[in-house]
């Protein structure tokens, strides 16, 4: 029977009986939620009938939007003509393959080789048993430890949510014990206490200071994400990613660049690490593989580790089920070609990303906003009491809560992480469209402002 929760009376589709992820259960029953049913181009539409501008494409991941019919074309054909092959004990299927070519012809130079998971959460365990094999094949079987970053997201699975740095996360489960964590480069947190290039040298000497103690002969990797995505859009100093290279590299330690939200496009060229000015050893990729279409992550494997890990040492014992699924991979192949047939990242580098800057930026003139930063397609804006500062409006994040429920529920879908609202809006967005959302977000700070007395 499909009766609807109570709190959810207006949702016939709600029978309350779906575990929703990263939800309070017990709130969910009080407050319900939104169900869609339909996307159309870069709108969503919820179980009402309203449709929402998607700021944030989808979870980071319709960089495309949800109208691409050559992506839906090539799922359903492939699975007119196989539906399903594994990629174990020396097979694989045509599709995995030419995705496989596909996708290391995108890579930056030196990356030859993918494995493909089924999400980034999934990529990023695999990146821990890449890591390892590669230093037991080369001798060094003592080089075990990863440092992540305070606040960093890689994933909800053990290693993931392990290499994560999200306390929430940690405190509800028992962390992997050769994961450490060292400083993000924060800027605004530390306004007026430090300049960036401050934090970013701070950040980056938290990272040699951990591999020192820890002793770089023990220490394998360090991953992080170009920019922090789900930690609040946190874009770095300038010299934060050129002082992390140097350190890893005059350590041994290996860097894995997670681009699961970075890559694609996203922060205004194919890789986070090509805009950062950085070369990873292994880059995690999932989301907008596909176009968020259909799951499929992996990570990708530079020559320096895939040539240690395929000039023998036996069988690498790891892989999914799914991993290089047919279907996923046809999903892909046909988001790549879209990708690189089109001038796509070139228009969005050289014409949409700079006009979502400046559109952005306008908000900064809003007396509750702190800072507006954003790099490519991502944007985040800080939400203060009084401009110059960096104090707060309210404990618990509750006015970027406001802001972020009065912003869907009139049309926007944007998301709060503390207290700020954070935007990832699909690359093919138009200048109309972008000028659509930033007058939903005046408005939306306009309310906030109100609602918190602050007399805008
Ligand atoms: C940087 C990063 N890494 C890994 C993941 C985990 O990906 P998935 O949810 O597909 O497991 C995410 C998800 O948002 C992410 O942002």
């Amino acid at each position: 029977m499909n009766t609807p929760h109570p709190a959810n009376a207006q949702n016939t589709l709600e029978s309350g009986r779906f575990l929703h992820p990263f939800t309070d259960f017990a709130e969910y029953k009080q407050t319900g939620g939104r169900t869609y049913v339909g996307g159309e181009g870069i709108f969503i539409i919820d179980h009402q009938g309203n449709r929402l501008l998607d700021g944030m494409s989808g979870l980071w991941c319709t960089n495309l939007g949800y109208s691409q019919a050559s992506i839906k074309t090539a799922i359903t054909a492939q699975l007119e003509r196989l539906p399903f092959y594994n990629s174990f004990f020396n097979c694989t299927t045509d599709v995995t393959l030419r995705l496989a070519d596909q996708l290391c012809s995108a890579l930056p130079d030196g990356f030859e080789h993918v494995f493909f998971t089924n999400s980034g959460s999934e990529a990023n365990d695999t990146n821990i048993r890449l890591v390892h094999r590669y230093f037991d094949l080369i001798d060094q079987p003592e080089k075990k430890l990863i440092i992540a970053r305070t606040n960093g997201y890689h994933g909800s699975t053990i290693a993931g949510a392990s290499l994560g740095g999200m306390k929430g996360m940690h405190e509800q489960m028992q962390g992997l014990p050769y994961v450490h964590h060292v400083d993000q480069p924060y800027t605004f947190a530390q306004l007026n206490a430090h300049t960036p290039e401050q934090v970013g040298q701070m950040a980056a000497q938290s990272l040699a200071d951990k591999i020192d103690a820890l002793g770089a002969d023990q220490v394998a990797a360090f991953i992080a994400e170009p920019i922090q995505g789900a930690g609040g859009v946190i874009i770095p100093p300038a010299n934060y990613w050129p002082l992390i290279a140097d350190i890893c590299r005059s350590r041994n330690v290996l860097i894995i660049s997670d681009e699961v939200i970075c890559g694609f496009g996203r922060t205004g060229q194919w890789w986070g690490c090509q805009t950062f000015g950085f070369e990873p050893d292994l880059i995690t990729f999932a989301k907008a593989v596909t176009n968020g279409y259909q799951p499929l992550g992996g990570a990708a494997v530079s020559n320096k580790i895939a040539d240690v890990l395929t000039a023998g040492g036996g069988e690498f014992a790891h892989g999914f089920t799914y991993s290089g699924h047919p279907v996923a991979c046809a999903a892909g192949l046909a988001t790549l070609e879209i990708y690189q047939s089109s001038n796509l990242l070139d228009e969005v580098y050289d014409h949409i990303a700079p006009y979502w800057a400046e559109a952005l930026q306008k908000l900064s003139a809003h007396p509750i906003i702190g800072e507006v930063r954003s790099q490519g397609m991502l944007g985040a804006l800080e939400l203060v009491r009084s401009q110059g500062t960096n104090e707060r409006i309210a404990p618990d994040a509750a006015a970027a809560v406001y802001c972020r429920n009065f912003a869907i529920g009139h049309g926007f879908m944007v998301r709060q992480v503390g207290d700020s609202i954070i935007l990832s809006p699909p690359l093919i967005i138009q200048p109309s469209e972008i000028d659509q959302l930033i007058k939903g977000l005046w408005q939306a700070l306009d309310a906030t402002a109100s609602a918190f007395k602050l007399g805008a």
